[in-house]
């Protein structure tokens, strides 16, 4: 039976949507905290590292596939080899489980976006009254039924756009990626002129940042969070990208999409850092506060721009809920399409509104035990909650519990399969005939060919090997 896919009008709306999925929240939430949490210089330079040597070979793989096989995640790894369709459901158990926190954050990005933009236009305290950044943080996180609020609205925000396929996508990547590139910039040149901002880059990039954050080097952890951090942020090893490179012509690029991609991520992930760290200096907050570092410090940068950052607040907050959404909606992407797909193989059509509705309302579901859980404020509740701090490698809370599950195992663990799959049971000319169709030149083919084989999935390894350690306290 007819299962009309739709492709990307052009590859600059290809490149546009996938950057647009890997530049999220990732970047401008987790980057930093994790850049943080782990002493700053070292951390980004291991993490540059896993870039160049993981994170452009496994974009090359997942595109490849994608392509070759023209299916979204399940059905595409069952093509590649069936012994590896396994890798298909992780990626669509990620997409699932990373939408139930990642849709509780946008929401967050919602409710100060609503607070600045009252300041604007009525002119009344837009945050309930509170005067820092970290009292709002608190009380917010505490209210429950809004943060449920906020996460549904996101969720409707999701489901407009990717229940008009490719063309949903494309419209909305056009204006967000370009305009968060420029907000960024224009915060990191606001930041430059702030008293005691200096010290932020001293933290990122010199060796003192250790110090500064009071933390002692564990190369264990740097390398399990870089890499993890490093696919999440890329939207490697779940499928994400196999499913973009599905609606990819064949005249397009795999080769230098594999590297523009990631080139421009990481440059945002360093931008945003640039932007929040000498903030964090300047307005006397901590590096490690963790989850709350993106909204706790730059709530205090606007406040101290008076009524102007009433105005650069809403557009900032507005821009990360562009960012966030444009990767939302890949993540709702893989499994609404993967549901499509696997139907369309057994001859049954699907309605793509009917499909991507019921995967919206299932990942609201999963994401109301987050609300609930208060970044970890609630405390005790019972078995279920306190599930992470046995099964999660030192996880502080749900959202935490959900990130290890999901960045911590699942998309290593995927990332690696798919790079044994293509690169020794399928052999990696399988990858490089796709690369290279329509006598196109690639450059980098042995780099990729010996990093497919041998040097992303070691890799691969040592990060999960460094996540079972740390449950032996390492
Ligand atoms: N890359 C996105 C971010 O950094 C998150 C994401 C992960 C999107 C996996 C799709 C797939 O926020």
């Amino acid at each position: 039976m007819e299962n009309n896919r739709g492709q990307w009008n052009s590859n600059l709306m290809f490149v546009f949507a996938a950057i647009g999925s890997a530049i999220g929240m990732g970047n401008l939430w987790g980057f930093p905290y994790k850049m943080g949490a782990n002493g700053g210089l070292p951390f980004l330079l291991i993490y540059l590292v896993l870039v160049v040597l993981c994170g452009v070979i496994c974009m090359g793989v997942e595109m490849a596939i994608g392509r070759k096989t023209g299916q979204s995640p399940v059905v595409a790894m069952s093509m590649v080899a069936k012994k590896f369709t396994i890798v298909g459901w992780f990626g669509v158990l990620s997409a699932f489980i990373i939408m139930g926190f990642y849709s509780v954050l946008i929401g967050y990005a919602v409710r100060y976006c609503v607070g600045f933009m009252f300041q604007l236009l009525v002119g009344i305290n837009g945050f309930g009254g509170a005067t820092t950044g970290a009292d709002f943080f608190v009380t917010f996180t505490q209210d429950v039924p809004a943060v449920i609020f906020f996460t549904f609205v996101t969720l409707l925000l999701c489901l407009f756009y990717v229940s008009k396929g490719t063309e949903g996508l494309e419209k909305f990547n056009k204006i967000g990626i370009p305009g968060l590139f420029l907000i960024l910039v224009g915060i990191i040149i606001y930041d430059l002129f702030l008293p005691g901002a200096k010290e932020g880059y001293v933290f990122m990039f010199s060796t003192k940042g250790m110090e500064i954050a009071g933390e002692t080097f564990n190369f264990f952890k740097a390398l399990r969070t870089a890499g993890g951090q490093m696919l999440f942020s890329l939207s490697l090893g779940m499928g994400a990208m196999i499913t973009y490179g599905s609606y990819l012509g064949k005249k397009e690029s795999i080769a230098k999409n594999a590297w523009i991609i990631p080139l421009f991520d990481t440059l945002a992930a360093i931008f945003a850092g640039m932007a929040i760290f000498p903030a964090v200096f300047a307005t006397g907050n901590s590096v490690n506060a963790g989850p709350g570092l993106l909204f706790i410090t730059m709530h205090d940068v606007f406040t101290t721009m008076g009524t102007t950052g009433n105005l650069i607040g809403m557009f900032f907050y507005l821009l990360v809920i562009f960012a966030g959404v444009s990767s939302a909606i890949s993540l709702m992407e893989v499994v609404t399409s993967s549901i499509i797909d696997m139907r369309a193989v057994k001859e049954k059509k699907s309605n793509r509104t009917t499909v991507t509705t019921l995967v919206a309302v299932a990942i609201f579901i999963i994401s109301i035990p987050i609300a609930v859980d208060q970044l970890g404020l609630a405390g005790d509740q019972g078995i279920f909650w306190n599930l992470y701090s046995y099964l999660g490698a030192g996880s502080q809370d749900l959202l935490d519990f959900y990130d290890m599950l999901t960045e911590g195992l699942m998309m290593p663990l995927g990332a690696l399969l798919m790079c044994v799959a293509v690169g020794w049971v399928k052999g990696f000319d399988w990858m490089s005939e796709e690369v290279t169709v329509d006598n196109k030149t690639w450059k980098c083919k042995n780099f990729f060919r010996v990093c497919v084989k041998y040097v992303a999935p070691i890799l691969m390894a040592f990060v999960l090997v460094s996540l079972f350690l740390s449950y032996l306290g390492l």
